[in-house]
C-alpha cells in the first residue's frame, strides 16, 4: 500500500537568503521524499517563506519597501538555491498568503471556543520615538550582571547571564537611540499551562516512536516543575501590537498574532495552496488518518514544533504530525562563526557560481547526517576527499572502466549470462536493498551511503581480480571480457538506485547512459538483461581543492563599477570637505560657437552675482532643457582660461569612462526644495 506523505521543512525567514544551514535542511528532507517517491509512495513536499514579524517589518522599512515588496523580493531570489541544489519542493508558498490568514484566524477562533485563549495586561518596553513595542532583540544596553556595554535584551554575550530587557542598565532602543519607556498593554494568550494542554502534550510527546530519544529528554526538562511546584509549561503570549506585519486577530483592533503563532500553520496553508492549483481535496487528505505529516526541522526550533504546534491542532480539532525530525547544526571549517564579511561561512550561491558541483555537497552532507540530533562540520579537505576517493574513486570509475569496451566490442550490448561470479556478485548488491532502504528510511544516510560504497568496493575488487584490460587484449577472452564488463554495468546500475535520493541529477546522466527508464527502487530487484546502452561520456569531475578553498576567501572589496572604471584611491573625509559643492541655477544656457562639444551656462549660486561655466554637455542636451533647472556646482574650482572665455567652475554630471557610450551623459539635479547656494556635502 503506497503511504500518503505530508512532508515539510522549517518556513525560512524571508528577510535573506538561504545559508549553507538552509541548504543542509533541505538536503536532508528532499533525499528522504526522494527515497519515498522512489519506493512508490505518494508525496506532497512543501514549503513557504516565513514572512511575518518585527525584525522583517524593520528590514523592509529600512530598505524602503513595503513588508510586502520586500518578502517579494526575497522569495523572488529563492528559485536559484532550490533548482541549483536539486530540492524537490513540490510547492513554494507565503505565510502571508490568504490561505494562511484564513487558517490562522480559523485555528485561533478553535482555540478561543475551548476556552484556552485568556488576556492578561504586561507591561514592555515601548520606543517612543518609534510609537511601536521592541521585541528584545532590538532593545540594549549594560548587562545587570557584569555591566558589559551593547548587549541585547534577554542575555549578555561576554558573562552567558539570562535576563528580562527591563532589567538592563540604561536601555536604548536599536531602531531610534531612544530610552524605552515601560508601557502596558493587553496581550492574548494560548493557555498551554491548561491541564488539558499537559494531559495532552505528555501524551503525544511519548507515543513510541514519534520523536527522537534526545528529542523527548529535552521535553521532559520543559516539563519539569520548578522549586514551588508549578509545571513550566506556562502560557504562551501569542499577541503583539500594531505597528506589526502579520495577521490581525480576529475582535482584537490593534493586536496581530505573534509570528510564531501563524508561522506553522502555513505549512497546512501552503499545502492547501498546492492542492487547490492541482485540483485535490485539502480537507480530506489532512483529515484522512492514513496521511503521514511530517517535519524537518532544526534543534533551535523544537519548542515550537513540539509543544505549540501539536496543541494547536489538536485543540482546533485537528491532526497532529506523525513525527517531528529534529536534525543538529551544520557548522564550517570547525565551527567557526559564520560571517560573511571575513568570509568564513559557506555561501551557497558563491559555491554555485564557482562551478562547483551541488550534488557533492549534497553527497557530502549525506555522508556526515544520520538520525540524531547532531552538528555537522563542513571542512574542504574532508570534503575533497569523500567525493575525490568515494563517490569518483570507488563508484563513477566501474562505469568508466567498463562502458568503453562494452561500446567498442560489443555494440553496447550486454551479456545476458555474467558467468557465476558475477551472478553471486550482483545477487550480493540485490541482498542489500532491503537493508540501505530501511537506512533512508530511519534518515540513517551515512550508513545508507557506507553500505553503498562498501558494495562499490567489492564491485572494484571483483574488476581488479579480472582485469578487463588484460582480457582485451587476450586472444578468445572475448565472452570473458563481456561477462566482467556487463557485471560492472548490471552493479553501477543497482550503486545508482541506492545513490540516486543523493544524487538525483546524476542518476539522470546514468539513466540516460544506460537507456533505461527513471530508477525506482523497486529496479533494484530485477536485472538488466541483455540490454543496449548508450556510449559513456564523463559522469562527474574530481574536486578541486584549491577552488573549495576560494570559497572562504573574503570577498574582494568592489573594485570595479559597472562603467568600468575603478574606484579611486580612499580619501579622508577632509579631503572630500575640500570641494565646495553647491546648488546653482541654469539661468541660461547656449550654443558656443565653433565647439560641437560645449554648453556656455549661466549659473546662479546664490552669490549675488552669476558665473559663466563652459560644460562638455552638448551631445547630450539642447540648450532650452536646462534653462531653469537647478544642478550641482563645483564652487571653488580655480577658474580656467579656454578659448571661449574663463570657466568659473564646473557642474556635475555622471557618465561611463568613455562618454560617448551608451548611455551617455547626465547632468545631476537636486530634489525638489533645494535652493541656489545651498551647500552640497
Ligand atoms: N522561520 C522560522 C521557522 C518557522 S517554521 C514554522 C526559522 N527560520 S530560519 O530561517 O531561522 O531557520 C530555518 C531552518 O533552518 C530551521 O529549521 C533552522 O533550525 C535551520 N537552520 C538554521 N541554521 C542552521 C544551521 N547552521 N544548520 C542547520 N540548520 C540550521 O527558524
Ligand atoms: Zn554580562
Amino acid at each position: 500500500m503506497p503511504r500518503q506523505l505530508f512532508v515539510t521543512t522549517a518556513l525560512p525567514y524571508a528577510n535573506a537568503g538561504f545559508h549553507i544551514g538552509h541548504i543542509m535542511e533541505y538536503t536532508q528532507a528532499d533525499t528522504w521524499v526522494r527515497f519515498q517517491r522512489m519506493a512508490g509512495h505518494e508525496v506532497h513536499f512543501v514549503c513557504a517563506d516565513d514572512a511575518h514579524g518585527a525584525p522583517i517589518m524593520i528590514s523592509a522599512e529600512k530598505a524602503g519597501k513595503t513588508p510586502q515588496e520586500f518578502v517579494a523580493g526575497i522569495a523572488a531570489g529563492r528559485k536559484q538555491y532550490l533548482d541549483g541544489f536539486h530540492i524537490s519542493f513540490d510547492n513554494w508558498h507565503s505565510t502571508d498568503g490568504p490561505e494562511n490568514h484564513e487558517l490562522s484566524k480559523a485555528v485561533y477562533l478553535s482555540l478561543r471556543h475551548n476556552e484556552l485563549i485568556s488576556t492578561k495586561t504586561i507591561e514592555q518596553f515601548f520606543d517612543p520615538a518609534k510609537s511601536m513595542f521592541l521585541p528584545d532583540r532590538f532593545i540594549k544596553g549594560e548587562c545587570p550582571k557584569c555591566g558589559a556595554k551593547d548587549q541585547y535584551g534577554d542575555s549578555c554575550e561576554v558573562c552567558g547571564a539570562v535576563y528580562a530587557p527591563t532589567e538592563l542598565k540604561n536601555p536604548y532602543s536599536v531602531l531610534s537611540g531612544a530610552t524605552p519607556v515601560l508601557k502596558s498593554s493587553e496581550h492574548y494568550f494560548f493557555k498551554l499551562s491548561d491541564p488539558r494542554c499537559v494531559d495532552f502534550l505528555t501524551e503525544w510527546t511519548q507515543t513510541p516512536g514519534r520523536l527522537q530519544p534526545e528529542v523527548l529528554n529535552k521535553i521532559r526538562e520543559w516539563f519539569e516543575t520548578d522549586e514551588d511546584g508549578n509545571n513550566k509549561l506556562s502560557d504562551w503570549d501569542i499577541s503583539r501590537d500594531a505597528p506589526y506585519f502579520g495577521i490581525e486577530i480576529p475582535d482584537a483592533p490593534g493586536k496581530y498574532f505573534y509570528v510564531w503563532l501563524d508561522a506553522p500553520i502555513g505549512y497546512l496553508a501552503s499545502l492547501k495552496n498546492y492542492f487547490a492549483k492541482t485540483d485535490r481535496d485539502f480537507d480530506a487528505f489532512v483529515n484522512d488518518p492514513a496521511t503521514e505529516q511530517i517535519h524537518f526541522i532544526g534543534k533551535d526550533i523544537t519548542y515550537f514544533h513540539t509543544l505549540f504546534w501539536p496543541a494547536m491542532l489538536h485543540f482546533s480539532g485537528r491532526k497532529t504530525p506523525n513525527h517531528v525530525f529534529v536534525h543538529g547544526f551544520m557548522t564550517v571549517n570547525g565551527g567557526e562563526k559564520m560571517s560573511k564579511s571575513r568570509g568564513t561561512g559557506l555561501d551557497p550561491l558563491k559555491y554555485l557560481s564557482l562551478g562547483l558541483n551541488a550534488e557533492w555537497l549534497r553527497y557530502y552532507i549525506a555522508a556526515k547526517l544520520n538520525a540524531r540530533v547532531e552538528d555537522i562540520d563542513f571542512n574542504p579537505e574532508d570534503f575533497a576527499a569523500r567525493i575525490n576517493s568515494d563517490l569518483v574513486g570507488k563508484y563513477i570509475n566501474i562505469a568508466s572502466r567498463a562502458a568503453g569496451f562494452l561500446t567498442k566490442r560489443f555494440d553496447g550490448r550486454l551479456s545476458a549470462d555474467l558467468g557465476v561470479e558475477g551472478r553471486a556478485l550482483l545477487d550480493a548488491l540485490r541482498a542489500q536493498r532491503g537493508a540501505i532502504a530501511e537506512l533512508y528510511e530511519t534518515r540513517e544516510f551515512g550508513k545508507a551511503l557506507r553500505e553503498t560504497m562498501a558494495l562499490a568496493d567489492k564491485v572494484n575488487e571483483f574488476v581488479d581480480a579480472h582485469k578487463p584490460w588484460e582480457l582485451a587484449k587476450q586472444e578468445g577472452m572475448d565472452a570473458a571480457l563481456h561477462d566482467v564488463c556487463s557485471v560492472c554495468i548490471e552493479a553501477f546500475r543497482l550503486l545508482t538506485i541506492y545513490l540516486k535520493p543523493v544524487l538525483p541529477a546524476l542518476a539522470a546522466q546514468v539513466e540516460a547512459f544506460l537507456k533505461v527508464e527513471p530508477l525506482q527502487w523497486s529496479d533494484s530487484a530485477r536485472a538488466l538483461g541483455a540490454h543496449q546502452i548508450g556510449a559513456y561520456q564523463h559522469l562527474m569531475q574530481r574536486v578541486d581543492v584549491a577552488k573549495v578553498e576560494q570559497l572562504f576567501e573574503a570577498p574582494a572589496a568592489p573594485k570595479v563599477v559597472p562603467g568600468g572604471e575603478d574606484i579611486a584611491p580612499e580619501i579622508k573625509i577632509d579631503d572630500f570637505a575640500k570641494v565646495d559643492l553647491r546648488i546653482a541655477k541654469i539661468v541660461k544656457a547656449e550654443l558656443v560657437e565653433g565647439s560641437d562639444k560645449l554648453l556656455r551656462l549661466t549659473l546662479d549660486a546664490g552669490e549675488g552675482r552669476t558665473r559663466n561655466v563652459f560644460s562638455g554637455i552638448r551631445s547630450a542636451y539642447k540648450p532650452e532643457d536646462l534653462e531653469g533647472k537647478l544642478t550641482v556646482l563645483v564652487a571653488n574650482l580655480a577658474p580656467r582660461k579656454m578659448k571661449f572665455g574663463i570657466s568659473e567652475g564646473m557642474v556635475l554630471a555622471a557618465s561611463h569612462a568613455d562618454e560617448k557610450s551608451t548611455p551617455g551623459i547626465f547632468v545631476l539635479e537636486p530634489h525638489d526644495g533645494a535652493q541656489p547656494g545651498m551647500r552640497v556635502r
